[in-house]
């Protein structure tokens, strides 16, 4: 076992899946979080193999049930949790905004949002026994309205009432905790990976799922003096700071 433990949800695939190989190369000791026990064993076997120190845990997020049994395992094996990457997300907009159908807008937030926080709070008492815990909510540059209102940026035409709402719920709720608890060592922050090559967008991102993962696991450990609170993308440079 590393000195570092990190669970990352959603991590069989995509930006998940990679970061969760970028911090098992640099010695962290991570929890493959995913929904389904097939998908998550292969993905933590196969970065096993790649000589991580990988464990498969079993965790859908929106099921409250799910992510308090993970977070109890966890502290049976490890007794505390330092990094929590609450990447698990879906795009599920089919339709102009008038159009999203408010099914559509419940099943995304239960996810993205509400399943955010029900993981956060199954493993906040496990981050407060870290001595340095960071919290990592993946957002996207889609929720930012500064960036979706301005006619020349360049995602400006993905208007998706569902998915960027519930993105720019991330970034709200990653200041809520970030204030919550400024008085602890925990870190708090949101990041867009960038326009990212997945199953999620049936793979039309002009980036790799690997260069998106860069930013992700660079938040996942950053240093005592690092910030907390913000939302960050690496572009141009890594620690670039995306409007709220
Ligand atoms: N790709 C991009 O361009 C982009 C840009 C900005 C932000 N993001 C964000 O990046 C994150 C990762 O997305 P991705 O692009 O890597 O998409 P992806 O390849 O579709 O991966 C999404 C992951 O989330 C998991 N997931 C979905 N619902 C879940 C649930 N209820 N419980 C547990 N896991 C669940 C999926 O598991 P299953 O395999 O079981 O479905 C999968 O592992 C998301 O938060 C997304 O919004 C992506």
């Amino acid at each position: 076992m590393s000195m570092t433990i990190a669970l990352v949800t959603g991590a069989n695939k995509g930006i998940g899946l990679e970061t969760a190989r970028r911090l098992g190369a640099g010695g962290v000791t991570v929890l493959v979080g995913a929904r389904d026990p097939e998908r998550g064993e292969r993905a933590a076997a196969g970065l096993r193999e790649e000589g991580a120190d990988a464990r498969f845990v079993r965790i859908d997020v929106s099921d409250e049930e799910s992510a308090a049994k993970a977070a109890a395992w966890i502290d049976g094996e490890f007794g505390r949790l330092d990094v929590l990457v609450n990447n698990a997300g879906i795009m599920i907009d089919m339709a102009p905004p008038s159009g999203t159908p408010l099914s559509v807008l419940r099943e995304t937030f239960a996810t993205n949002v509400f399943g955010m926080v029900a993981v956060t709070n199954a493993m906040l008492p496990l981050l407060r026994r870290s001595a340095a815990a960071r919290i990592v909510n993946v957002s996207s540059d889609l929720g930012s309205l500064g960036l979706m209102s301005d006619p020349s940026y360049a995602h400006y035409a993905f208007n998706l009432l569902a998915y960027n709402t519930s993105k720019s719920a991330v970034n709200a709720l990653t200041v809520c905790y970030a204030k919550e608890l400024a008085d602890t060592p925990i870190k708090v922050n949101a990041v867009d990976p960038g326009y990212c090559a997945t199953d999620l967008n049936a793979h039309t991102g002009p980036r790799t799922a690997e260069a998106g993962a860069a930013e992700v696991a660079r938040l996942a450990v950053l240093p005592d003096d690092g910030p907390t609170g913000g939302c960050f993308m690496d572009d141009p440079e890594p620690g670039t700071i995306i409007p709220w």
